[in-house]
């Protein structure tokens, strides 16, 4: 697991480069819709193709799902392990020129989330985890998690076409009478990793898929923070809810949650 730690890091970086450098040329990119407000381009298959051809070469063992090619056929590899991989998240940011988007990898093996690497080129970030070995950014530890009410901070909040709207302008509701304050940068793997970071106090949405939460998630727990469960069910193929927050406030987020998870 040690090498393959290191191996998602150098990955995620090679993977972060090809997708800046079609990011600095992105009106030359074929773009297709694959629903309202989805869109896939050339560089997200490009890049996703590139992390699985190094991962099956350096791991042929390992299974890998990828949000642009492995979906449906994703299988456990022989060792019981499986990558989960979503080459750019942030795409409508990417192809709107936004720069706020990130490479996502994570590792997953007996139910359990064994790595968690999230590449953010533009910024020069790396936020990676390791089950049980803390996270690190740009092989830095991570500080402690200091908020204590959501009142301290910025929430990072996701909405999907996915979802019917209400459900998320009733939580920003609720959050905002709590003394919250919402943010959405496009990215909810990269808001995932500024909640490990406290740069956010915490994050919801409503549902996403396991490429966007894993990596993220392996980043908050081991930052000492809170995430609910969310490899129960099908998961890895169906998705689930996303919630996650400073161990300061579990409690008060719990009470936004009631209903809603
Ligand atoms: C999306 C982003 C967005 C989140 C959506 C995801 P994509 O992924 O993470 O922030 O709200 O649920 O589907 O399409 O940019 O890879
Ligand atoms: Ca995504
Ligand atoms: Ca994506």
């Amino acid at each position: 697991m040690d090498e393959r730690f290191t191996f998602a890091q150098d990955l995620a970086r090679q993977a972060g480069a090809l997708a800046h450098q079609r990011f600095s040329h992105r009106e030359a990119l074929t773009v297709e819709s694959k629903g309202l407000q989805d869109w896939v381009s050339e560089a997200d298959r490009e890049v996703e193709t590139m992390i699985r051809a190094r991962i099956a070469a350096a791991f042929p063992q390992d299974g890998f799902l990828g949000e642009e090619s492995g979906g449906a056929a994703a299988a456990e590899g022989e060792a019981g392990a499986t990558w989960v991989v979503d080459p750019i998240d942030g795409t409508a940011c990417f192809l709107a020129g936004i720069p706020t988007w990130c490479v996502s990898i994570a590792l997953v093996s007996g139910g359990e989330i064994e790595l968690g690497v999230v590449y953010d080129p533009n910024a020069d970030e790396l936020f990676a985890a390791r089950h049980g070995q803390g996270a690190l950014l740009n092989g830095v530890a991570l500080p402690p998690l200091t908020a204590s009410r959501l009142a301290d901070g910025l929430f990072g909040l996701g909405h999907s076409t996915r979802i019917p709207g209400e459900v998320v302008v009733g939580f920003l509701a609720d959050l905002l009478q709590a003394g919250g304050m919402y943010m959405r940068n496009g990215s909810g793997a990269l808001m995932l990793a500024y909640v490990a970071a406290g740069r956010l106090v915490g994050y919801f949405e409503p549902h996403m898929f396991a490429w966007d939460t894993l990596a993220g998630f392996a980043l908050i727990r081991e930052a000492g923070g809170w995430t609910n469960e969310f490899l129960t069910g099908d998961a890895l193929h169906a998705g689930n809810p996303v919630a996650a927050c400073a161990p300061g406030l579990v409690e008060e987020l719990a009470t936004l949650l009631e209903g809603r998870i």
